[in-house]
C-alpha cells in the first residue's frame, strides 16, 4: 500500500470514529466499508500504525480487527496483510465454513458431525404408510400435525405450554436468535460450542460471553460470575455438547436453575443428539418454565434429511414464533411430519434408534481405550463426537490428512482460547479398525508433553 493510501485512510477512520473502544472502531470501519470509503480489496495498515495513529493499544486495534472479522468485513491472509471483503460476503457461516470446506476427499472423513446413515431407521415403510389424508394442501391448518406433537410431548422432561415444529435445530436457533437477541445484547454461549451459532449471534450483533463447561455441564461459577453482565439470553446444548460430549447432570441443573431464577434471563436449550444420547434429557425448563426454550433435534436419530425439530417452551415465546414463520415458510412439510409420527409410533423403528443409541455408546467406549492405550487426550462423554487435545491444530490435521483421515479444525468452536489446541473428530461414524487410527491420530498429534496424557471428561 502507497504511504498515501495509508495516510487518508487512517485519517477517513479518525474522521469516522465517535469512540475508540474496540466496538467504535470495529463500527468505524466497518461504516466506511459499507460506504465505499474503504474500498473491497483493500489492504489494511498494520495493526500496530493503527494503535499509533489512532492512540490506543494494539490490543484494541487487533479487538476490532477480531470483530470486523467475525462479521465478514475483513478477513486476514497471514503474512500479506488484512484485507476488506466484498459486501456480498458480509456475515455467513465465517467459523462454520471452516469446520465444512474441505479441500481433500478423505478415505476416512470424520470431520462431517452427521450420524452414520446405517444406523438410521428405514424410512420406507413410514413412507408407504403416508395416505392421502397426510397431503394437506391448506396453508390455514395448524402447522403441526395433532399425532406428531403428541408424540414429541410425550418424549419431553416437561411439559411445555406450547410446541412447534421447525426444519431442524439450526432453524430454531436462527429463529430464536433472531427474535430474541438485539445489537449489543450480552449473550451467554457454552465455550467451546458449535461454530454456526456462534455465526449466527456475531451476525445479530450480540456481545458474546464464554462459560467454562467441564464433563457436568456449565459450571456454576463461571455462570453466576457471567450473570453480572445482565445478559439477554443462555445458549446451552443440555446433553452430548459439540464438541466435547459434556451432559448436564441433575445437580448441576439444579444449581444452575437456582443461579438463572433470579435473572430475567432467557434460556435456549439445543437437545441437537435427542434420542442417540446415552444420557438423560434434563432440562432447565422443570425449574424455569416461563424462560426456557427446549429444542429436539430428529436429525440424528431419524435423519438430517427430514429437516425437523420441536421447539417446546413458554405460549408467548413459541407464538411470536410461529407467527413470524407465517410470514415465511409457514409450516414445515406436514408429509415430513407424518413420516416423522410414524417412525415415533413404530416398535420396529422405536427399537432401531435405540440400537442405534448403543451401537455410538459402544464406539466410544472402543475408541476411548484405543486413545487410553496411546496416551492421547481427548474429552469425550455422548453422542458422535471426540475433542482431542493437541499442541498444534493445523499439524494434526495436516498430518491426519495425510494419512486420509478428515478432522475437523477446533478453533471455529472457540471463543475464548486458552492455551490448548483441539480437533474434533467424528467417532460416531467410525464402526471398527479403533486400535489403527489412535495410532494414526497418536504419529499425528506432534511431541507428546505431560498434557497429553492427561485425560479429560470420563
Ligand atoms: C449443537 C448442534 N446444534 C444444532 C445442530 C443442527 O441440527 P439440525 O440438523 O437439527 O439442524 C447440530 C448438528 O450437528 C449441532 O451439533
Amino acid at each position: 500500500m502507497q504511504g498515501d493510501d495509508v495516510e487518508s485512510l487512517i485519517k477517513a477512520i479518525i474522521d469516522e470514529l465517535t469512540e475508540s473502544s474496540a466496538r467504535g472502531i470495529a463500527a468505524a470501519v466497518s461504516r466506511l466499508a459499507g460506504n465505499g470509503t474503504i474500498a473491497s480489496g483493500q489492504r489494511l495498515p498494520t495493526v500496530r500504525r493503527v494503535a499509533v495513529e489512532l492512540g490506543v493499544s494494539p490490543t484494541t486495534v487487533n479487538e476490532a480487527w477480531q470483530q470486523l472479522g467475525y462479521e465478514g468485513t475483513i478477513e486476514s491472509r497471514g503474512r500479506l496483510g488484512t484485507f476488506v471483503l466484498p459486501a456480498a460476503r458480509v456475515g455467513g457461516p465465517r467459523r462454520y465454513r471452516r469446520v465444512t470446506q474441505r479441500a481433500d476427499s478423505f478415505r476416512l472423513d470424520l470431520s462431517t458431525g452427521t450420524p452414520d446413515p446405517t444406523l438410521l431407521p428405514d424410512l420406507r415403510r413410514a413412507l408407504s404408510r403416508i395416505g392421502r389424508d397426510d397431503l394437506t394442501s391448506s396453508y390455514l391448518d395448524r402447522p403441526v400435525l395433532p399425532e406428531l406433537e403428541q408424540r414429541i410431548r410425550d418424549l419431553l422432561p416437561f411439559d411445555p405450554q406450547a410446541l412447534t415444529v421447525v426444519d431442524g435445530a439450526l432453524d430454531a436457533l436462527d429463529r430464536i436468535a433472531t427474535q430474541i437477541v438485539r445489537l449489543g445484547d450480552r449473550v451467554l454461549v457454552e465455550n467451546p460450542t458449535f461454530p454456526p451459532l456462534l455465526d449466527l449471534l456475531h451476525q445479530l450483533g450480540a456481545e458474546l460471553i464464554p462459560l467454562e463447561i467441564d464433563e457436568s455441564g456449565i459450571v456454576a461459577e463461571s455462570l453466576a460470575v457471567a450473570l453480572r453482565s445482565r445478559p439477554k439470553a443462555l445458549f446451552i446444548q443440555p446433553r452430548a455438547h459439540n464438541p466435547t460430549g459434556a451432559s448436564m447432570t441433575k445437580a448441576r441443573c439444579g444449581a444452575l436453575a437456582k443461579l438463572l431464577k433470579a435473572a430475567a434471563v432467557i434460556v435456549v436449550e439445543d437437545d441437537h443428539s435427542g434420542a442417540i444420547s446415552s444420557a438423560p434429557d434434563v432440562s432447565l425448563a422443570r425449574s424455569l418454565p416461563d424462560q426456557t426454550l427446549h429444542i429436539t433435534s430428529f436429525s440424528k436419530s431419524h435423519g438430517p434429511d427430514l429437516r425437523l425439530a420441536a421447539v417446546a417452551g413458554p405460549a408467548a415465546l413459541i407464538d411470536a414464533l410461529t407467527d413470524r414463520r407465517t410470514l415465511g415458510p409457514g409450516w414445515s412439510s406436514r408429509i415430513l411430519q407424518a413420516v416423522l409420527a410414524d417412525l415415533l409410533a413404530d416398535r420396529v423403528a422405536v427399537g432401531e434408534v435405540a440400537a442405534a443409541r448403543d451401537e455410538y455408546a459402544r464406539r466410544r467406549r472402543m475408541m476411548s481405550k484405543a486413545l487410553d492405550d496411546v496416551g492421547v487426550g481427548y474429552s469425550v462423554g455422548d453422542g458422535i463426537n471426540m475433542w482431542i487435545e493437541t499442541p498444534h491444530e493445523q499439524e494434526t490435521l495436516v498430518s491426519l490428512a495425510a494419512a486420509g483421515v478428515g478432522a475437523s479444525p477446533g478453533s471455529p468452536f472457540i471463543i475464548a482460547a486458552d492455551g490448548t489446541d483441539h480437533i474434533r473428530l467424528t467417532v460416531g461414524l467410525v464402526a471398527d479398525g479403533f486400535e489403527g487410527l489412535a495410532a494414526q491420530l497418536s504419529k499425528a498429534i506432534p511431541a507428546a508433553d505431560d498434557r497429553h496424557a492427561r485425560r479429560r471428561g470420563r
